[in-house]
């Protein structure tokens, strides 16, 4: 006698217009992960290398600072009710990845101190613009996504490799969607689309700030993170194993993509955001 099983419901997705973050929090369930789904077991301490504790107690420092990212994100989106949700679903994964990091370091046998967790409780200030705000996510995710993904590729400690392919997959989900509201909040206030722009150039318009990232500049100066581990040790690392600056060719060419979409100037090279900058200002004055 065969047994039926009976195959899971289909749930029908939400058609309001305004709850985008229905559609993907209902995506996310299928794309996402549990940590029960990371093989613990097959841990190996033989395979770790005191670079990759190093690495994971700064990528412990990026991803703990989502609870002062999504009360700064609630303050700041305080009138948008949709954006509000998805920052809750977001922030949830963002906490896993803390939790699967620091699960990691105890197997590693070692441990970051509560305290510099804690030091970064503080929600983040309102950006110049919500514009800009959304744009400095949009720029942490797609970073995340090629550190965590070129890192892993050279991962010989499989519980390690695994953690970061999966966190990467989540990283680059969630860098569509704050393209998303990026686009969502320059078709409603097309003038913030200068900050946007510069949001781009100021993080990633210098050459000497290579493989660096955004929460380095907001926290990086706490008190509380001094001769300890920062995020700038986990971008580090990735400069390290990127051979030939490979991921990292690709990461900057995907910003391009993204802020090309988001302002519709052809950015291939920062040459053209400043052009697209200047271009932005004489319009401004223009329109005075
Ligand atoms: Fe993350
Ligand atoms: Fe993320």
């Amino acid at each position: 006698m065969s047994v039926k099983t009976k195959s899971p419901a289909r749930v029908p997705l939400l058609e309001e217009e305004r709850m985008h973050s229905a559609r993907v929090f209902a995506g996310y369930q299928h794309a996402t992960w549990e940590m029960h789904h990371i093989p613990w077991e097959e841990f190996r301490s033989d395979l770790v290398l005191p670079e990759h504790i190093v690495f994971v107690k700064g990528a412990i420092v990026g991803e703990s600072n989502v609870i002062a990212a999504t009360h700064g994100l609630l303050n700041e989106f305080d009138t948008d009710y949709d954006f509000s949700q998805f920052a809750c679903i977001w922030g949830y994964q963002e906490i896993q990845h803390h939790l699967a990091f620091q699960t990691w370091l105890q197997l590693a046998g070692n441990s970051i101190e509560h305290s510099t967790i804690a030091s970064m409780r503080e929600a983040y200030p309102p950006g110049v613009t919500r514009a800009a705000t959304l744009a400095t996510n949009v720029i942490c995710e797609v970073l995340a996504t090629h550190a965590y993904k070129c890192v892993s590729r050279s991962m010989q400690e499989p519980v390690l490799a695994e953690i970061l392919k999966k966190v990467s997959g989540d990283e680059a989900r969630h860098a569509r969607e704050f393209v998303h509201y990026t686009a969502q909040q320059l078709s409603e206030k097309p003038e913030e689309c200068a900050s946007v722009l510069e949001t781009l150039y100021i993080y990633m318009g210098t050459s000497r700030d290579l493989y660096r990232h955004p929460v380095s500049r907001f926290k990086g100066n706490l008190p509380e993170l001094e001769n300890h581990e920062s995020i700038d040790e986990m971008f580090a690392y990735f400069a390290e194993v990127d051979e030939g600056g490979t991921e990292w060719a690709k990461c900057c060419e995907q910003l391009f993509r993204y802020f090309s979409t988001l302002t519709g100037y052809q950015l291939t090279k920062m040459s053209e955001v400043r052009r697209a900058i200047a271009e932005e200002s004489l319009r401004g004055m223009a329109s005075v």
